[in-house]
């Protein structure tokens, strides 16, 4: 793993499983949901799974698109490293491997001809919708009691779980011209789902027609998974009860950051921006400019 950047990962992600991650044989049944943490990651899994099943019914979404670098979705012998029983088993029911992983894009496997879809979404929105997530789980599963002012000055500087959200954008960027990965934005899913529904279904050789996805529709709605919530919670972190109401399909809208940014917190986020891209945003990011408002 010498040429893999660096990137704070998870109590619960070993070397032997980033080994097994980046040397997995892969082909055209195989879809990898990728993203930051926090971008749409559980509602792309929601869709894959949804669309390459064609609609069938789901007892919970970790068995059948499990957490790629979780040690748990691996089984690791003196013989070697093999996908968890478990998600063997389901990913043969259906006829799809599907995983979500949030590794730079060169940690992944990228020996055969699999689908890769990379979820963008809004710097900002991200980074409340990832305080809100970590001050509700457990000190010990790798959660917070910090405000969020002490939060965003860690998370600015890449010190959380998962590095600097512009150090992700930057390794998966450099495989836009790819024709195996999609790019997909969180606003886009918000704005036109339908354009972004045909997109994968073609992109992954799904095979259905636009009828067929017009009925699967409801299914990806904010309001089905939330009262759903119990087929995507993740169901290995503990959570923290504060009585504030929180659920992990938390309130799924565009602009959320505006609730708790201030001014100050927009400027260190513009000036971290900058750092990140001296030379203005890459090419390959012009294309969602709403990225970095
Ligand atoms: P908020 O915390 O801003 O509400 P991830 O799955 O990568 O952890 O992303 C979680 C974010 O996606 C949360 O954002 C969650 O509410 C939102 N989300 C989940 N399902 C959604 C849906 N069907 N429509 C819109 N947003 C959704």
């Amino acid at each position: 793993m010498a040429d893999c950047p660096q990137m704070p990962l998870l109590p619960t992600t070993s070397q032997a499983t980033l080994r097994g991650c980046a040397s997995l044989s892969v082909n055209s049944k195989n879809v990898f949901i990728c993203s930051y943490p926090k971008s749409g990651t559980t509602w792309m899994q929601n869709i894959v799974y949804t669309l390459a099943t064609n609609g069938r019914e789901l007892d919970h979404i970790s068995k059948y698109a499990p957490f790629f670098e979780s040690d748990r979705s691996w089984s690791h012998t003196d013989d070697g490293s093999e996908i968890a029983e478990i998600h063997r088993i389901c990913h043969r029911e259906i006829g799809w491997r599907i995983f979500n992983t949030h590794l730079y894009w060169t940690m992944m496997p990228r020996n055969g001809d699999a689908r890769y879809i990379y979820v963008v979404r809004n710097g900002k929105d991200v980074c409340n919708s990832y305080y809100h997530h970590f001050t509700h789980m457990t000190i010990e599963d790798g959660g917070t009691d910090l405000s969020f002012d002490d939060y965003f000055q860690e998370w600015i500087k890449g010190n959380l779980t998962y590095g600097k959200w512009t150090d992700h954008l930057k390794s998966w960027m450099e495989a836009f011209d790819d024709p195996r990965v999609l790019v997909v934005s969180y606003e886009s899913l918000k704005s036109d789902l339908r354009s972004a529904l045909l997109a994968i279904n073609a992109h992954c050789n799904f095979g259905l027609s636009e009828a067929d996805i017009d009925i699967l529709i409801p299914r990806f709605s904010f309001k089905y998974m939330k009262e759903n919530v119990h087929k995507f919670n993740p169901i290995f972190f503990k959570w923290v009860d504060k009585g504030d109401g929180f659920e992990f399909v938390r309130k799924g809208v565009v602009g959320d950051h505006r609730t708790i940014f201030t001014e100050e917190h927009s400027k260190l986020f513009d000036e971290m921006v900058k750092e990140s891209f001296p030379h203005g945003i890459p090419n390959a990011l012009s294309t969602y400019p709403y990225l970095f408002n």
